[in-house]
């Protein structure tokens, strides 16, 4: 009508769901906020894996609540920012798109609004929780008493895997405990002793072999050294699975020298841990069936949506003489121990739902495939690049780092930088890890999206950064 302006429909979602009947405008709102998310998958390969410009909307809660169409087009302006994990030439990080049923599990998860803190709260996840840390347990091969615990992200998972080690060991507050590990482990080590009140110096870092493996001998030789300056070993981190590389520390050799020097071994499996999955690749990662403890990452490779990690024990009874503290507010236990008593979180929501129905998805064949598809891509691609022009740096898994070879320092630096940013120009993106003092260009093939062809462009494009670089 001439001279009265559109008013767009007001369609107010209610902010709580009925318990009474079906909602219909919150069905619809549902519904649309999974159409866009659908929409921003469709058009992940339009884009590149960084967006192009990232506008925020408005912050603060304006005076009058937002109708359904306002909440959703806020949303969809986030959802442009973001980083593109489905795009195929999203290899820099340890980060693959998301499985899709875990999305819908995400969803639910969020609805159900269970608390893993006590069984009451989660009845069902709760066992959940359990039965599939059970499960994984027995696909590593732990004993029987073996147990575990989700958690949100590794670095988490790792510290509560120190405590427990330290505890058992009767060290608590002791400022002379020392954990060793290899110059590779993730930084998250480090940040574990912080967090227990250990000086920097409690973390002993020992050097690696040229296959970035920590090497035994110095391994032995920082024990006796630190034993005779009277500090108290409890631990030792291998990693199953560098974050530079993916060099997997020899697990065998490891766990018969902790048995022999009585230190708890934990295992950072944070990468390696999926090929466990694997009965045909399980031994890429080798004997992780003797680990104390075992950190596991599904929201690395097996694509289950940030956050989900999950700390195994071989005894599940250390995370109870560990963690217990009593929950006084809480009814007891109606047979399992409550999920807050089992780690450091108390609240939290149930991770494990995503987890589940993402690994149902996918069946032991998806599984298979996904673990092979990057192994396979792996080897593609550095079967394109020339070892006498590029120095290569990997171990067993689906990463590799790359650097050119007969260059100094500084020139690997600024090579690294300059071709990062021409390969985000061609919509691949890589990382550039700082490793052994020499920067270096990370591909993690963890992508499923990704097509030969899209290898293929990126061994010409490192090919010819080279020849740039020498202009
Ligand atoms: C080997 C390793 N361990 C632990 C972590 C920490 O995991 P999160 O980022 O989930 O805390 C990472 C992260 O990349 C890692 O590469």
């Amino acid at each position: 009508m001439a001279g009265i302006a559109q008013i767009k429909p007001v369609t107010s979602l209610a902010p709580f769901a009925s318990p009474d009947d079906v909602d219909p405008t919150l069905q619809l709102f549902l519904e649309e906020a999974n159409a866009r998310l659908c929409k921003w998958f469709g058009h992940a390969s339009k884009r590149g894996p960084l967006p192009l410009v990232s506008v925020l909307p408005e912050v603060a809660p304006a005076m009058r609540g937002l109708t359904s169409g306002e909440l959703l087009d806020e949303l969809e302006l986030v959802m442009e920012g973001a980083y593109q994990p489905s795009h195929p030439g999203a290899l820099a990080h340890l980060d693959p798109p998301p499985l899709t049923a875990s999305i819908a599990a995400d969803l639910i998860c969020s609805g159900l609004n269970n608390n893993l803190l006590a069984e009451e709260l989660s009845p069902s996840l709760s066992r959940l929780e359990k039965k599939l840390c059970s499960w994984f347990a027995d696909c590593l091969g732990l004993p029987a008493s073996s147990g575990g615990v989700a958690a949100s992200g590794g670095s988490l998972s790792n510290l509560m895997a120190l405590v427990v080690a330290r505890s058992q060991a009767g060290l608590r507050g002791d400022p002379n405990a020392v954990v060793l590990t290899s110059c590779d482990a993730h930084v998250s080590v480090l940040k574990a002793i912080r967090v227990m009140g250990l000086a920097d110096d409690s973390l002993e870092f020992v050097p690696t072999d040229d296959d970035g493996t920590i090497s035994m001998d110095a391994l032995e030789s920082c024990l006796s050294g630190l034993r005779n300056a009277g500090r108290k070993c409890f631990a030792v981190v291998a990693t199953a699975g560098s974050t530079a590389r993916g060099a997997v520390d020899p697990l065998d050799k490891l766990s018969e020298f902790c048995r022999k020097e009585a230190l708890w071994l934990h295992v950072d499996a944070a990468i390696g841990g999926a090929f466990a999955l694997s009965p045909k690749k399980a031994h890429l990662i080798g004997e992780i069936s003797k680990a104390d403890s075992v950190t596991l990452n599904p929201q690395k490779l097996l694509g289950i949506p940030k956050t989900s990690s999950l700390l195994l024990v071989a005894d599940r009874d250390h995370l109870l003489n560990t963690f217990s503290t009593g929950l006084p507010y809480m009814e007891p236990p109606g047979g399992l121990s409550h999920g807050g008593e089992l780690g450091l979180q108390g609240s939290r929501p149930a991770e494990v739902l995503k987890l589940w129905l993402g690994l149902r998805q996918l069946g032991q064949e998806g599984i298979n495939h996904l673990l092979d598809g990057a192994l396979n891509r792996r080897s593609y691609l550095q079967n394109q690049l020339d070892i006498s022009q590029f120095n290569i740096v990997s171990g067993p898994l689906h990463l590799i780092s790359v650097t050119p070879k007969g260059v100094d320092r500084d020139k690997a630096q600024s090579w690294s930088a300059s071709t990062r940013d021409s390969l985000l120009k061609n919509n691949l993106m890589l990382s550039r890890p700082l490793y052994r003092e020499r920067y270096y260009l990370k591909v993690v093939l963890g992508n499923p999206h990704t097509t030969t062809e899209h290898l293929d462009l990126l061994a010409t494009l490192l090919k010819e950064s080279l020849l740039e670089e020498s202009h």
